[in-house]
Parts: C-alpha cells; structure tokens; sequence
C-alpha cells in the first residue's frame, strides 16, 4: 500500500463461520482509490463469501468492514449500494423480460418504474436516459439496446451485467469472474474497459481464475486459501511466490 493512501475499502480481520466452517479465517485487505485489486485462490477459498461480506449480503461473524472510513459491516445491502458499491454475481443475474436498456434504467434511483414496464421507457426520467445511454455507448451495447438482454450471446450478456453495475456511479465496483466463459478477444475487450475505468476514478475489487487476465489487469492481488489470506502484492510478486504456486498457480497448471 503507498503509503499514506486512506484506502476506499478496508477489511480488518474479517472471519465468517457457515456452521463450523470458517469460509473467511481474520481476513483483511483494502483497495484504495483508482485501484484495481484482484483476489485470487481455489474454488471455495472463499472468494464470492468475501464480496457477500462486503455489499451485505452475509454479516462478518468477527472483523470490521470500512467504506471511506464509514463502518459499514452491519448495514443491509441496500445502504451499502447507495453508499457506492456495486457488485456482478458469478453467475449471470439478469432480469427474464427485461431489455438492455430497461436493466440500466433500473439500477437508478426510482428506477423501479421502467420494471414490468409501469412507465413506457420513453418516459423515464431525463437523467436517468442520459446516463443508461452514456454507459451503453461505454461498453459498446447501443446496437442491442432495445434486445432482452437473456437473449443476447452470453459474453454480451456478462457485458451487460457490467452496464448495469456502472449505471448506479459506484466508487467501488465489485466483479465476481467477469470473464470466465469469455474467448481472448472478449476478455481483452473488459479489460481495456476496466483500465478505463479505474482512469476515470472507479476503484474495482475483482475475483477471477484467469490468471493472464489477472496479472495483466491488476494493481495489487490476494491470494485466498480455505478462508485464509497466505498471500498478498503486486502481480510480478505473486507469480513468483512458492506459498501461492504451491497452493493455487501449481493447482491450475
Ligand atoms: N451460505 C452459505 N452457507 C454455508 N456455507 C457457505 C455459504 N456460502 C459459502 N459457503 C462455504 O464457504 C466456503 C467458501 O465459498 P465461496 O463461495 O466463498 O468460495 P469461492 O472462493 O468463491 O469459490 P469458487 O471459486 O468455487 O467460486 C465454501 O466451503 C462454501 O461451501
Ligand atoms: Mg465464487
């Protein structure tokens, strides 16, 4: 961390017990300000529990979580997105019946009328337009616009869950596996989005197994295994690791 940089999000010593499990064991890390950190780790390191630690969906058993130095650790989930995170799931959440451009008018606030189609989306607030339209044009998904979006190839799909995180202006955006299912052409497409991203001031926290995606895309890493955290640095650091190529690179090759 540099040092004297207040982080954006600080987890100290956070610890969740599902059961006897410990599927977090006094974890802590932060992202700071326009940086893009990655976790890292095997499947059921913990990963996804972490992110549902952070936007509230699960509650830290032990530890804190800070957002610009708010506590947020006991907030519902709503709070914790108003208050700047947005997350995308590991698996596609998108709505059935609902339209490329109605998913981004719903992520705002008041949203909720272009759902089920209460208003008719050319009614929706003017703001509100402007900005799905903006972020339509940023992930390049103007030509689709007016598609259902459970319809659309699943790469595009992933995009568009993307779309619908940004709409809302997060400080923080959380992706679980952005690419995973994505050719090269595709992923190397949401990375060059993600650098553009951080450029205009979004810090984002993400999981990903792809490691060339990984250590290309990355500020700084974390390498969780069984809920704990054994590594933590700059990618050149973590690739050369033994603890983590024992534990997960070696794993994967
Ligand atoms: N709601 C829950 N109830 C009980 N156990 C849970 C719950 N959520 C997660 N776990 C357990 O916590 C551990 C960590 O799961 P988690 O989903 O965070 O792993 P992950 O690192 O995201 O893995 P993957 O790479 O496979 O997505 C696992 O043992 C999982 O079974
Ligand atoms: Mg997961």
């Amino acid at each position: 961390m540099t040092a004297g940089q207040q982080p954006l999000l600080a987890l100290s010593a956070v610890t969740k017990v599902f059961g006897g499990v410990h599927a977090l064991d006094n974890v802590s890390l932060n992202v700071l300000p326009k940086q893009i950190a990655g976790i890292i780790g095997p499947n059921g390191a913990g990963k996804t529990t972490t992110f549902n630690i952070i936007t509230g969906a699960y509650r830290p058993s032990r530890g804190t979580v800070m957002l610009g130095g708010t506590d947020i650790g006991s907030e519902p989930s709503h709070r914790i997105a108003r208050a700047g995170i947005s997350r995308t799931f590991q698996n596609i959440r998108l709505f059935a019946d609902l339209t490329v451009l109605e998913h981004l008018l719903v992520a705002q606030p008041h949203g909720e009328f272009a759902l089920r189609r209460l208003l008719p989306t050319r009614w929706a607030n003017p703001q509100a337009l402007r900005r799905a339209q903006e972020t339509l044009e940023f992930f390049e998904l103007e030509d689709v616009r007016e598609r259902i979006a459970g319809s659309l190839p699943y790469g595009v799909q992933r995009r568009v869950e993307m779309a619908r995180a940004i709409t809302a202006r997060p400080k923080l955006l959380l992706l679980d596996e952005p690419v995973a299912g994505m050719n090269h052409d595709e992923a190397e497409h949401i990375r060059r989005l993600m650098l553009k991203l951080r450029d205009g001031g979004v810090s984002i926290l993400l999981i990903e197994h792809d490691m060339s995606f990984v250590m290309n895309l990355c500020d700084y890493l974390y390498v969780l295994d069984f809920g704990v955290m054994i590594a933590q640095g700059p990618p050149d650091q973590i690739r050369t690791n033994p603890v983590v190529l024992d534990a997960y690179l070696g794993y994967a090759a």
